[in-house]
């Protein structure tokens, strides 16, 4: 409306031809736009003087880096956790002129040196400096294709390096030494999930929004050498009615004893065993939870998340009416030689709005209990938890829940973890995947789509362990020494059926799969009385003992096919089922990679960056072939890109112009 009036208007005014005033309008519409739109989709500190901002728009990401330092400054990612084979963008601001390069680190560099990658696969975007920061906004593709030197940007936790250095380079280029000290400039790798992470933003402006806090009280830290503490606080809930959580984040009492704390789970309670009045605390225990019906989760922390944010139309029901109390379990993780007591817990925003569906949780994987074996000495042993369609399909509506975000969780062992789904035998694309798991970076996720789940769906949670280095067996078990394969779905709309649905393996077929015939209850620990090779050992000693070299994939087969007990979860009642691997008929097969085709003999790589500003204006004037096109947008290596701060120096078409604003819209 109000471009069409100033269209109107302009033309009448001064007698603009039409074809320049469309573009006039376009232009003044897209800045008024742009405008609009300045907002980060998230900020991270990576340290106190280096902050990151990013956004995701399709295929690709933008990013902003605001440094402390008029030097160099670098931010990529590397491949396993070293800077070896590291993707890393360098730039420098140097008399209002920019510098950037796409480098990468050579895997067996003796100095740790950037050196500028065949392909530059990052454009800048917009530069500036002030008294103390340099800004840096540059782009590039989420899989740049470039296998060699970039490293595809994933819904996997991604390492992030990053430099900075109070010098610059003395050109514009990067040659041998020109950058100084690379290695001190670097600063240590960083876990960080840059996809499907739930917003952070912790000044929520919707009025109407209390906070609630349950916290422990005073916790003394378990010494080393008692096991870890699983510590339970009761908070009842009063007063709240038909609110919605909207946000919860983790408060810490000291960051002294936050690092001693595993994870934290805040679960709703529907009836008080006792007739309490006021808070409560103890030590966990199975028979808490059973008592008190405390059975769904409400809110999940493990190392490194920063809490969860509810999608916009989606909050979590607080009602006192139906919640007698919030149950707060936080795992503690023995200290060494000191005395340290811990308050943490959970900050809750809610709200008396209520948003437009009422969100769920649903917990799945394997029990936590000695049951699940993991054999020592493999670089790959996979534990496979199954939520039955015996289980869901009592339980869920017939039009299915939505599943929006996932908290995923295993110990210290985790490498890989997938959460996948089976609908009458056509096993679907994976709910959930994340290929570098790290224990002490478990963010919450937020999806863009929604997944579905029906009744009648057969869901698998499958944890990859890394069990080289131990020597000995590993057990399920809640203590860092031992390990878990654990899910907490998060969906809309509500529903109290089926709050968790994990499984175990059943006892008899785990001693078939250890090749065990008969135990004797003689004494306080069962003693293997058949076969004859085994008998008199207890089965600790048996699977001290066991072949894992060459009887694992015996065992792993027998595991893997068996029955096993399923374990469904309603909001108050606990129900066993026998269940089977789900039958696939139709296996998922995940879709190719985007890249284009690649030579192998020459690497080099066929599709050009559409670099619209430079191909498509010169275009008209002198067309060049596609070949040609080629190589315009593959830069050689020595060759240095060079960014005016000033760009209003040039007196722009209105064409050009529009395809800048564009551009900046694209951000
Ligand atoms: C420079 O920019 C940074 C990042 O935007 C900002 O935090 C800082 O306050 C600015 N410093 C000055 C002196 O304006
Ligand atoms: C991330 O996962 C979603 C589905 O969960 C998928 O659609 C998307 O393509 C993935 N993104 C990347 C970059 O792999
Ligand atoms: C809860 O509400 C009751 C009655 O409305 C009131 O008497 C009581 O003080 C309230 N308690 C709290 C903790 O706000
Ligand atoms: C469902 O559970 C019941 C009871 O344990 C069992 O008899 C039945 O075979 C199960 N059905 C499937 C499809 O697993």
């Amino acid at each position: 409306m109000l471009h069409r009036l100033l269209y109107k208007m302009a033309r009448q005014a001064y007698n603009v031809p039409r074809k320049k005033l469309i573009e006039i309008v376009i232009v003044l519409f897209l800045i008024t736009k742009c405008h609009a739109q300045q907002a980060w989709d998230h900020v991270v500190d990576l340290d106190q003087n280096y902050q990151l901002l990013w956004t995701v728009k399709d295929t690709d990401i933008i990013f902003e880096a605001r440094v402390r330092t008029h030097g160099y400054v670098g931010f990529g990612f590397s491949r396993d956790g070293t800077i070896y084979g590291a993707d890393v963008f360098i730039g420098w601001i140097d008399d209002a002129h920019t510098f950037y390069h796409d480098c990468h680190i050579k895997t067996h560099s003796a100095t740790g040196e950037p050196v500028p990658d065949q392909s530059q696969d990052y454009v800048l975007l917009k530069s500036s400096e002030n008294a103390t920061h340099t800004i840096l906004r540059f782009r590039r593709k989420l899989d740049t294709c470039d296998e060699k030197f970039d490293v595809p940007i994933t819904n996997d936790t991604m390492n992030i390096i990053y430099l900075y250095h109070p010098e610059k380079p003395k050109r514009g280029q990067i040659k041998k030494g020109s950058l100084s000290d690379p290695v001190m400039a670097m600063q240590p790798v960083k876990s960080l999930l840059l996809l499907q992470r739930s917003q952070q933003s912790r000044s929520s402006k919707e009025a109407g929004i209390s906070t609630l806090e349950v916290r422990n009280k005073n916790v003394r830290i378990p010494l080393t050498p008692s096991k870890m503490l699983k510590w339970c606080r009761i908070h009842r809930l009063r007063n709240i009615t038909e609110n919605h959580i909207i946000r919860y984040e983790p408060v810490f009492s000291s960051p002294e004893s936050q690092k001693f704390i595993t994870s934290m789970k805040l679960y709703e309670c529907r009836t008080s065993a006792i007739n309490l009045q006021s808070d409560d605390d103890e030590e966990c225990n199975e028979g808490i939870k059973g008592a008190r019906k405390c059975f769904t989760v409400v809110a999940t922390w493990s190392r490194g998340s920063e809490g969860f944010t509810f999608p916009k139309d989606v909050g979590y029901l607080l009602d006192s009416n139906s919640i007698d109390s919030l149950l707060l379990e936080v795992h503690y993780q023995p200290i060494y030689k000191k005395q340290l007591d811990d308050s943490s817990g959970f900050r809750i925003y809610h709200t008396r709005n209520r948003r437009k569906y009422d969100a769920g949780s649903l917990q799945i994987g394997i029990e936590p209990n000695f049951l699940h074996i993991i054999a020592p000495g493999f670089k790959r042993v996979i534990s496979v938890g199954h939520c039955t369609s015996n289980c869901t399909q009592k339980a869920l509506p017939a039009e299915g829940i939505n599943i929006f975000g996932v908290n995923m969780q295993t110990h210290s062992l985790g490498r890989k973890m997938k959460i996948s789904l089976v609908r009458n035998g056509e096993e679907l694309a994976p709910i959930a995947q994340e290929s570098n798991l790290n224990a002490d970076y478990l963010e919450n996720r937020i999806f863009n789509r929604v997944s579905k789940l029906f009744p009648g769906d057969h869901v698998t949670v499958e944890c990859t362990y890394n069990t080289y280095e131990r020597e000995q067996f590993t057990l399920g078990g809640d203590s860092v020494d031992e390990e878990i394969c654990s899910a907490t779905l998060m969906y809309y709309p509500r529903q109290d059926q089926l709050v968790s649905c994990n499984s175990q393996t059943n006892v008899a077929h785990l001693l078939k799969a250890l090749g065990i015939e008969k135990l004797s209850k003689s004494g306080d620990q069962p003693m293997i009385k058949s076969p004859e090779k085994y008998a008199g050992r207890t089965l600790e000693r048996h699977l001290q003992l066991y072949d894992w070299r060459n009887e694992y994939d015996t065992f792993d087969r027998i595991i893997k096919t068996s029955q096993f007990d399923g374990i469904c979860n309603s909001a108050v009642v606990s129900s066993r089922v026998s269940g089977t691997p789900a039958n696939i008929i139709k296996p998922y097969t995940a879709l190719d990679s985007s890249c284009p085709y690649h030579d192998l003999k020459t690497n080099s790589i066929y599709k050009h960056q559409p670099n619209t500003q430079s191909n498509d204006i010169d275009g008209d004037e002198n067309s060049i072939s596609d070949n040609e096109k080629i190589k315009v947008t593959r830069h050689s290596p020595t060759y240095s890109l060079e960014l005016s701060s000033s760009s209003s120096r040039n007196v722009l078409s209105p064409l050009i112009f529009l395809l800048v604003v564009l551009r900046i819209c694209l951000q």
